[in-house]
């Protein structure tokens, strides 16, 4: 008998201020035509005036608990995938707690920027694999558009809002690939790379800065060290491509994902795309597509799922799992 992950349930949030890639061409020299060309955008939701990443992250994880049936009460841990933290402490992970009404268990945020949900996912299964939680509450969460540079057009039209959130609960499997639940993860940094994508300001320089990218140069690694993690997952899950009915990948761009997709050997048939309608959305990325995929009836109980991302750090990695 395997202990497994198993995701009992999913939810999503996203702002109602839709912004179209035409709201851009009057601020700055860029065109819709150049945005979805080079990144596959359409459209991104940013959030409200006051309105925070806990908030987001509040009412993707009602719908998830909602969807898995079960009350705040009856988790017993909160991971919550952040880079844009509502306060420099505590963490968000505890103010989502509180506004949950979840008086008991314990929460914490992890950040590794748009790696954040494959860390926090890897966090959530070992928690659970190590019988310290039997039921865990896994959020990815973002308001991206509080660190924009509004003046520098080359980052400012990819990002979104946005929340994601899964409830995964301890069940015994056979040990094999046909179970459901987490199967694998692979994880990776290399901090040599921290310049290529970061935020020039914290806690330190008494500034929030800004978000920045040599977006030629995080592409270039993208495609080599997405399709490789997402190989690496497969083979510690045992599984191969031909298994694999579902790629959710982090969606920073349409090409990334088409390329990582070719050098994988799967037909776009089987990605998940909604960067699209959302942009880059960073920890949030991920659960977003599967809880919405899972709400179109694209993906289905019993489904073989790898989700690969990567961010600033560099921060990379992949999971497998059967939904
Ligand atoms: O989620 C975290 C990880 N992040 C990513 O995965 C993002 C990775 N990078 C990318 O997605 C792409 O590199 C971008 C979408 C950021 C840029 O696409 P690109 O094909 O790599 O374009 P580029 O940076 O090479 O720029 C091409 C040209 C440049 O002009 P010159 O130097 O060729 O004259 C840019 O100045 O496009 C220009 N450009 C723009 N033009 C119109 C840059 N941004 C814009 C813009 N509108 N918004």
């Amino acid at each position: 008998m395997t202990i497994r992950a198993v995701v009992t349930g999913a939810g999503h949030y996203l702002p109602e201020r839709v912004v179209p890639n035409s709201e851009f061409e009057k601020s700055l020299d860029t065109s819709d035509e150049w945005i979805r060309a080079r990144s596959g955008i359409e459209r991104r939701h940013f959030a409200a005036e006051g309105e925070l990443t806990s908030d987001l992250a509040t009412k993707a994880a009602r719908n998830a608990l909602a969807q898995a049936g079960i009350d705040a009460n009856q988790i017993d841990a909160l991971v919550l995938a952040t880079s844009t933290a509502d306060l420099t402490f505590p963490s968000a992970a505890t103010m989502v707690q509180a506004n949950l009404g979840m008086t008991r268990g314990f929460a914490f945020d992890v950040q590794a920027v748009c790696a954040g949900f494959a860390y926090a996912l890897s966090n959530a299964n070992a928690l659970i694999l190590s019988g310290q939680a039997k039921r865990v509450l896994v959020i990815g969460a973002e308001t991206f558009s509080r660190i924009m540079d509004w003046t520098d057009r080359s980052t400012c039209v990819l990002f979104g809002d946005g929340a994601g959130a899964l409830v995964l609960e301890a069940q015994e499997g056979q040990g094999t690939p046909e179970d459901r639940g987490i199967l694998s993860t692979d994880l990776h940094s290399d901090g040599r790379h921290r310049d290529i994508l970061y935020v020039d300001g914290g806690v330190s320089t008494q500034t929030t800065g800004y978000l920045r990218m040599q977006g030629r140069e995080v592409f270039r690694h993208a495609i080599e060290k997405l399709a490789a993690t997402a190989n690496a997952a497969m083979e510690k899950a045992g599984v191969t491509t031909d298994d694999v009915d579902w790629i959710v990948p982090h969606q920073a761009n349409i090409r990334i994902i088409q390329g990582t997709a070719k050098k994988m050997g799967l037909p776009m048939a089987k990605v998940v795309v909604t960067v699209q309608d959302h942009g880059n959305t960073s920890a949030a990325s991920i659960p977003l597509a599967l809880s919405v995929a899972s709400e179109r009836g694209q993906i289905a109980p019993g489904d073989l799922i790898v989700t690969e991302a990567i961010g600033g750090g560099l921060a990379w990695g992949a999971v497998v799992l059967r939904w």
